[in-house]
């Protein structure tokens, strides 16, 4: 068993003594959050304790009300609540408002206020690997909520043109569509493609292909190999929001001779941002990049 179970109920006895965090999700027995957030308290010197809660699907509004009743200070949301935390919040940031989820919460004045850090997350961790997005050419692949998460703050990085790909071509449309007016403000080029287009032979050259979409929980690639060699170029970054593992999308980037990222730096960044907003501190204190490399060797 973990040592870091998880809770279907709550009791006040919890909320003694310290302040309590906690991660909503269901399931949620293999979430990494409580490691990551119990070393960001020892690297920044502050006495917090974090937890996991797994709602019954149908309870989460209930047990979140219940969480910040009983003195709750923050919490992160995560699959399958990010839309429920949306909806429960009284304000959203506007990063939140433009990913249409939630995944951080915390009370200010007696409102729930609602935020979403996954894309800062993946820009930060992008940036620590040394890839910056300004006036790059980028490809994401999936057209799903994670996607929606990360297109405004990718957008906010201005690369020189975002193309979304998606199997079901008219939700990549939709999700460009969404995203059109910060794109023309930002002068960026936003374009839908479905994924037959990249297995066309006038390919554009890509900086960055980020896999968003789900076949890697499934084993699979979301790229044809025709398409995976054509977008795979040896100047190519490539990284899959999935962690833990090299998924098919990874080994055909590797194959082609592409440098590879998963998205664990994503999961401790995002986690960062929301200890910040929690505790009021720089991210400096936190040790990102240490806590980082102790998940990898965990
Ligand atoms: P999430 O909220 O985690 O992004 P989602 O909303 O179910 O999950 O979206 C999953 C994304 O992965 C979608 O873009 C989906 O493509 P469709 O819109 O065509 O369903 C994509 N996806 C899932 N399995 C896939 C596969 N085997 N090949 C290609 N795309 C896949």
């Amino acid at each position: 068993m973990s040592a870091y179970p998880f809770l279907l109920r709550l009791e006040p006895e919890l909320f003694k003594d310290r302040d309590v965090y906690a991660v909503f999700g269901n399931p949620i027995m293999h979430s990494k959050s409580p490691l990551i957030h119990e070393q960001f308290a020892r690297n920044s010197g502050q006495r917090i304790s974090y937890i996991r809660i797994q709602p019954e699907l149908d309870q989460f509004a209930k047990m979140l009300a219940a969480f910040f009743q009983m003195g709750g200070k923050g919490a992160n949301v995560t699959v399958p609540f990010k839309l429920d935390a949306f909806v429960q919040c009284q304000q959203l940031s506007p990063r939140a408002k433009l990913a249409g989820a939630v995944n951080t919460l915390w009370l200010e004045n007696g409102q729930l206020i609602g935020d979403n850090t996954d894309g800062i997350g993946l820009v930060r961790d992008l940036q620590s690997q040394g890839i910056g997005l300004n006036n790059k050419r980028v490809l994401i692949v999936g057209a799903g909520g994670a996607s929606r998460g990360i297109i405004g703050p990718i957008l906010q990085e201005v690369p020189n043109s975002l193309v979304v790909v998606n199997r079901t071509i008219h939700k990549a449309e939709e999700l460009v569509a969404t995203f059109k007016n910060l794109a023309n403000s930002l002068a960026v080029d936003l374009e839908a493609w479905s994924l037959l287009k990249l297995e066309q032979d006038n390919v554009p050259l890509f900086d960055l292909v980020i896999n968003a979409s789900a076949a890697g929980l499934e084993q699979q690639s979301p790229l044809s190999d025709l398409a995976a060699k054509h977008v795979f170029q040896s100047s190519c970054f490539a990284y899959d929001l999935l962690y833990g593992k090299i998924t098919p999308f990874m080994h055909q980037a590797l194959q082609n001779g592409c440098r590879v990222s998963d998205g664990l730096g994503m999961l401790v960044e995002q986690a960062a941002e929301a200890f910040i907003l929690w505790r009021k501190l720089n991210i400096e204190s936190l040790g990102t990049r240490p806590v980082l490399s102790s998940l990898r060797k965990a």
